[in-house]
């Protein structure tokens, strides 16, 4: 694979299996620096576990990758240093202040002590919690503790950003405010790769790649994704697009190596998960 050097990351064939399970089936792309990408897929569908493969937390199974130039599979520990990670799961210390938890990932990131001033400010006045800077951050509410987590994961300014689920459980005005500080650390040359179960929200990215059950199945900008998944829907969105490309997926059966019986796909536009039934009285 020979990435361009305006590659900020660039994967071929990038396959993660969990024993016989293929979590990530092969997958290929690239994303330009100072881009916005979103990576896009249902539940399930190994959005996380790529993330933490091009963050240098888990080792690919198979494939090839450079993420800031750095190789996948033999360089995580310089990877880890040039990338800031917003983990699905709240990733902070709910016990310690917003203060107290920059201070320790200021020390996570190596950040040099005469730098601590200045970058704990800036990310406090950035994220708008100066003023709860000594609370206890389980008691701040969620969209301010995402906040925080986005500016942790900014301390060592580093080249690429990766949010996975930024924006869930925030509310509509925060998300707002949130994706128009992410347009402006693009704008600066910051990489950005986005996972989102938004679809508003995913417009906001200049391209996308969708993936379901670990492989990818439509890539390209926002436009480009919905004319070719609904070309006989004038006036189709994203969201028309996603669940279209969805329902082709496969079976959860179908993602174990080596399987001998393939059950049938599931139609996802028809079969709920819900039974319906009376209300509740
Ligand atoms: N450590 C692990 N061991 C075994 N299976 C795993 C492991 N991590 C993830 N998986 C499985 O891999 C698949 C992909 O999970 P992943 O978390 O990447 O999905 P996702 O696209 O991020 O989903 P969501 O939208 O729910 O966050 C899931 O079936 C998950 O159960
Ligand atoms: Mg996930």
């Amino acid at each position: 694979m020979t990435p361009s050097n305006t590659d900020a990351i660039a994967v071929r064939d990038l396959e993660k299996r969990f024993g016989a399970f293929v979590a990530v089936d092969r997958i290929s792309f690239s994303v330009q620096k100072g881009e916005i990408f979103g990576f896009l897929g249902s539940n399930g569908s190994g959005k996380s576990t790529t993330i933490r493969m091009l963050c240098g937390i888990i080792t690919p199974t198979a494939g090839a990758g450079r993420v800031a130039g750095h190789d996948l599979f033999t360089e995580a520990e310089e990877i880890k240093q040039s990338i800031g990670y917003m983990s699905q799961k709240f990733s902070l210390y709910e016990d310690l202040t917003p203060y107290e938890n920059i201070r320790f990932y200021l020390g996570v990131y190596s950040v040099p002590e005469r730098r601590w001033r200045e970058r704990s400010d800036w990310v406090l006045e950035t994220t708008r919690l100066t003023d709860v800077r000594d609370r206890a951050t389980r008691d701040l509410p969620p969209g301010w503790r995402q906040r925080l987590a986005l500016g942790c994961a900014l301390l060592h300014q580093p080249d690429i950003l990766f949010l996975d689920e930024p924006t869930s459980g925030v509310d509509p005005v925060t998300r707002r405010h949130f994706w128009t500080f992410i347009r402006d650390l693009a704008a600066r040359g910051m990489t950005v790769f986005v996972t989102t179960h938004y679809m508003d929200e995913a417009t906001n990215c200049e391209r996308l790649v969708l993936i379901d059950a670990g492989r990818i199945v439509a890539q390209g900008s926002p436009a480009a994704i919905v004319a070719a998944a609904c070309p006989d829907r004038p006036g189709a969105d994203l969201n028309d697009a996603f669940i279209r490309l969805m329902a082709r997926g496969k079976a959860p059966a179908e993602r174990t190596a080596n399987l001998t019986a393939t059950p049938s796909s599931p139609d996802i536009e028809t079969s709920s998960p819900f039974r319906p039934g009376p209300p509740e009285g």
